[in-house]
């Protein structure tokens, strides 16, 4: 007898750099908090879509072509993204997956990021800056989940390739791939800290 796993979704964590990320991590940090302070326009847009915390998704969405700072993140991050598209086995056809767009998130307590995903991209992911003790993880959903028109719920205690969610810890240094499609979330962050992260695409077209 033989069940075999089809289809599967992949998602890739590492952390950025086996050692000494920790500079560029607090460089990095730094540089998302003066740009909540630089940009009024993000701050507004954030109020109105992001309510309770700040995100540069509209008003500053190219960082790795503006910082210095964000091209070296940039940089670091090719060498996982070419890792993960080897492994899901991507015809490029001649063509180099390109990173896109680049973006700050910040989350302080209560705040929340609804379920999304990320079209016109092929590879996204984030890269996380500061994750306070208690800090939510990134939670993804089945892509399968609105065909399961009578399918029983999952056992609590089924191993995680078996359930309809999987919440992926999130770690100051470390980063997490996924394909674009995956839709995902962050659940509230009950921290009295600020949740920070960068966020970003990556294209092949
Ligand atoms: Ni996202």
């Amino acid at each position: 007898m033989t069940i075999r796993a089809l289809f599967p979704t992949h998602v890739y964590t590492a952390k950025l750099q086996p050692r000494g990320g920790r500079a560029l991590t607090e460089r990095l940090k730094h540089e998302c908090r003066q740009l909540r302070a630089d940009d009024p326009a993000g701050r507004r847009w954030s109020q109105a879509n992001y309510p309770g915390g700040y995100t540069s998704y509209s008003s500053a969405s190219r960082m790795h072509t503006v910082s210095p700072t964000f091209a070296r993140l940039e940089q670091q991050l090719d060498r996982h993204v070419l890792g993960f598209a080897r492994s899901l086995a991507f015809d490029l056809a001649g063509r180099s997956l390109a990173m896109t767009d680049c973006w700050v998130n910040i989350m302080p307590r209560g705040v929340t990021h609804g379920l999304h995903l990320h079209p016109l991209s092929t590879i996204s992911g984030t890269f996380y800056v500061d994750t306070p003790r208690g800090s939510p993880g990134l939670k993804l959903e089945d892509p399968r989940l609105e065909r399961m028109m009578a399918a029983p719920p999952r056992l609590a205690n089924a191993r995680a390739d078996r359930q309809p969610w999987v919440v992926i810890p999130a770690a100051a240094g470390s980063v997490v791939l996924f394909e674009s499609w995956l839709r995902h979330e962050v659940p509230a962050n009950p921290a009295r800290t600020e949740r920070m992260s960068i966020s970003f695409n990556y294209s092949w077209f």
